[in-house]
């Protein structure tokens, strides 16, 4: 039996701006398992990031966890103090950025930002930080890490400060790591590297990844689940393979379709409608403005998430009653 890791359920992160209540997460279930790599993909504002922000909870003003269970191992860290929090993490839940610059700070070194991490859990005196920091940043590949390590992030390429990044929040090697599009700020060349390293990373130290993107070709390439988002809501989970062969729900289908393959002749096919507004969020199932398969019943109340074969799950009334094109070929 695969052990689950973390557990979320039912989770509900709200903001509460002066134009309204944002419904930005509206009861999200899912769960990580020891050693996996999962894959959160939705489009833009469907709500992937503010997810892991309140998995870490970190979610800035105005918004507010207002219902659901977060637990890390059995424990639930919604009943967590900010101290006990802060323990938890980097030392067992860490993230990286799209920006790598939002996770370091401009003003000091590399060797002393880093260093901040090692202490602030430990004691640990400044020798042996200085090789746990060489080991890091050889770990991540950045080169004369001994010269560099004295250097601050601006003298940094984008690809280099993602690495210092990296090496930050693995620094105490946590057992899950949210990376929340780590790639796409950077060059195409560039964004190769840096996800083989996450996965070598990632199997060296044994730990377990959810790799939050816009690209199914990402998902495909380095994830055994996927949790497919829209506007707030859980729309499919599956395997991998299963999702990409046989998509249960229309979202997943066109997310499917929009992605951009070389032996395609076909450009493009981009999904019609915009992501709703969270604030008034469509009534019932949020996807059925957007839907040609939308009935009556979809327009009055929200599907709930069910089990349709082990492991797949999907949140749509209709899901029996059509078929959908997966692709014909995961990475051709
Ligand atoms: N500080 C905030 N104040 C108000 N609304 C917010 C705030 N942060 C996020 N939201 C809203 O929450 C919703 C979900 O945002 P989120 O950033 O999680 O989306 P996402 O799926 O990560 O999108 P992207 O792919 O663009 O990163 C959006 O509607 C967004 O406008
Ligand atoms: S529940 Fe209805 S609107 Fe929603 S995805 Fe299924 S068919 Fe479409
Ligand atoms: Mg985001």
């Amino acid at each position: 039996m695969t052990e689950t890791l973390l557990k979320v359920e039912g989770l509900k992160t709200y903001f509460y701006t002066e134009a309204g209540i944002v419904k930005a997460v509206d009861g999200v279930s899912f769960d990580v398992r020891k050693g996996e790599t999962l894959g959160l993909v939705g489009e833009s504002g469907s709500g992937k990031t503010v997810t892991s922000l309140s998995v870490l909870r970190i979610v800035p003003k105005p918004g507010r966890i207002v219902e659901g269970k977060i637990e890390l191992k059995g424990e639930n860290l919604l009943a967590k103090s900010e101290k006990e929090m802060q323990s938890i993490r980097g030392r067992e839940i860490a993230m990286i950025f799209q920006d790598p610059s939002s996770s370091l700070v401009p003003v000091y070194t590399v060797e002393t930002q880093l260093r901040d991490v090692l202490s602030a859990h430990e004691k640990i005196s400044k020798d042996d930080a200085h090789k746990k920091i060489l080991d890091l940043m050889n770990l991540v590949g950045i080169p004369e890490a001994e010269i560099r390590m004295r250097e601050f992030p601006h003298q940094f390429s984008g690809g280099m400060k993602q690495r210092v990044a990296i090496a930050r929040a693995l620094a105490l090697e946590p057992e899950l790591l949210f990376a929340d599009e780590p790639t796409t700020a950077l060059d195409v060349t560039i964004q190769a590297q840096v996800l083989d390293l996450l996965e070598d990373l990632k199997k060296k130290m044994g730990m377990s990844l959810v790799m939050i993107t816009h690209d199914m070709g990402i998902i495909a390439k380095m994830t055994s689940r996927v949790v497919v988002m829209y506007a707030g809501n859980v729309a499919e989970i599956a395997k991998t393979d299963d999702l990409y062969y046989r998509p249960r729900h229309p979202y997943t289908a066109l997310l499917l379709a929009a992605v951009p393959r070389l032996d395609r002749k076909k450009t493009l096919s981009i999904i019609p409608g915009n992501i709703p507004n969270l604030i008034e969020p469509p009534s019932g199932c949020r996807f059925h403005p957007r839907c040609e398969f939308a009935t009556k019943k979809c327009e009055e109340a929200p599907p709930v998430l069910e089990e349709v074969e082990p492991d797949h799950f999907v949140a749509c009334y209709e899901w029996k009653n059509i078929t959908l094109k997966g692709e014909t070929g995961k990475n051709d």
